[in-house]
């Protein structure tokens, strides 16, 4: 085998994804079945329904990526899946269904954690540069990485409460909005303006940690009690202000430790980076800046098997490897 071509799983969530990534860096296949429709229906994410899905999807998916990608298991290098974070019965299907085809190949097994997968995203569009910050904003999580090399992962900010996703699901749950409500928001929030003075968290003065939540209640209240006199406030205007307050946060706090690290390179990583706001916004404030931003085309920013091929490529090459005790883990850490 002179190529290296990795088989990567990903089922954490509600997306059963398979790819085959060429080197590291050239995807031959990404495969991605949505759940979505099946979900919308009950506002969220159904953890039973999730994995039903999975089960029924994983073969099917995978045979698709291996035809899309002209390629045969004997082409396979190793087999990376997502051992976590996620909804634990999603994540046992794809690591049971990576452990079944490595065993059956005799191929390496590579357990992938899943923000390590957002992050490596951007190794598929760009040449990682190191020491570089991550602002990693998910449905799940939003954290600030920083890397100083290849598969070193610290978290010098998190999230008290709400994930940034969580909070735009949530926020669009009250204007009535189908799940998952982000991308909802993020169009509404292009045709409004943001008059309303809604709060932004910023903590301690030193601090790159996030609260969202507080936010979120404010949003509440604000419909409430227009609701109560009578009035309506724009869905538009109220997206836009909610939307300006949660990109101001994430991208002054992101500018400031890409300062006090000295970065060369900023990546933006999860569901979240789909967001038209926030591009731009970054966008903006890092054409002034000496760090060189990196954001990954929509396709790679929500839950892919590419990007856990990409992470899964350099875990392999530093001999990262899981037996086959291999579990799930729900609450893995970076
Ligand atoms: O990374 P992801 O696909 O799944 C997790 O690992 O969580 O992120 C999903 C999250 C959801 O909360 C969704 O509402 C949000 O990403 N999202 C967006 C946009 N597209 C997806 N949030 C804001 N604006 C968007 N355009
Ligand atoms: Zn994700």
């Amino acid at each position: 085998k002179q190529d290296e071509m990795i088989l990567a799983i990903e089922t954490s969530c509600d997306e059963t994804a398979v790819a085959l990534v060429k080197n590291g860096t050239e995807i031959m296949a990404n495969v991605v079945a949505s759940q979505i429709e099946s979900h919308k229906r009950f506002g969220g994410v159904v953890p039973e329904v999730a994995s039903r899905h999975h089960v029924e999807q994983i073969t099917v998916v995978m045979e698709e990526a291996l035809q899309m990608a002209g390629v045969t298991m004997d082409d396979v290098t190793a087999v990376a899946v997502t051992e976590g974070p996620g909804l634990v019965g999603a994540l046992l299907i794809g690591v049971n269904a990576a452990k079944a085809l490595a065993f059956a190949h005799g191929l390496p097994l590579v357990p992938v954690h899943h923000i390590a997968g957002h992050i490596y995203a951007n190794r598929l569009i760009t040449e990682m540069k190191f020491p570089l910050l991550a602002l990693v904003v998910s449905g799940g999580h939003t954290e600030l990485v920083l890397m100083k090399e290849h598969g070193s992962f610290e978290v010098i900010g998190e999230t008290r409460d709400d994930a940034a996703g969580e909070a735009y699901d949530k926020v669009a749950r009250t204007l009535n909005l189908p799940y998952p409500g982000g991308p909802h928001i993020d169009r509404l929030a292009q045709d409004g303006a943001p008059v309303l003075n809604l709060p932004r968290a910023w903590l301690e003065a030193d601090s790159y940690d996030f609260s969202f939540s507080g936010l979120k209640s404010a949003v509440i209240n604000t419909v409430h009690n227009a609701a109560q006199r009578g009035e309506t406030i724009k869905p538009e205007d109220l997206a836009a202000s909610f939307q300006e307050s949660v990109i101001d946060v994430l991208v002054e706090k992101t500018a400031r430790a890409a300062r006090e690290y000295d970065v060369k390179q900023v990546l933006l990583a999860g569901g979240v980076a789909a967001n038209k706001g926030l591009r731009a916004a970054l966008e903006a404030k890092f054409s002034g800046l000496p760090q060189e931003l990196a954001i990954p085309p929509l396709y790679l920013c929500t839950d892919n098997a590419a990007m856990i091929a990409a992470a899964g490529s350099i875990a392999y090459q530093k001999g990262k490897r899981a037996d086959w005790a291999l579990n799930g883990v729900p609450g893995l850490d970076l």
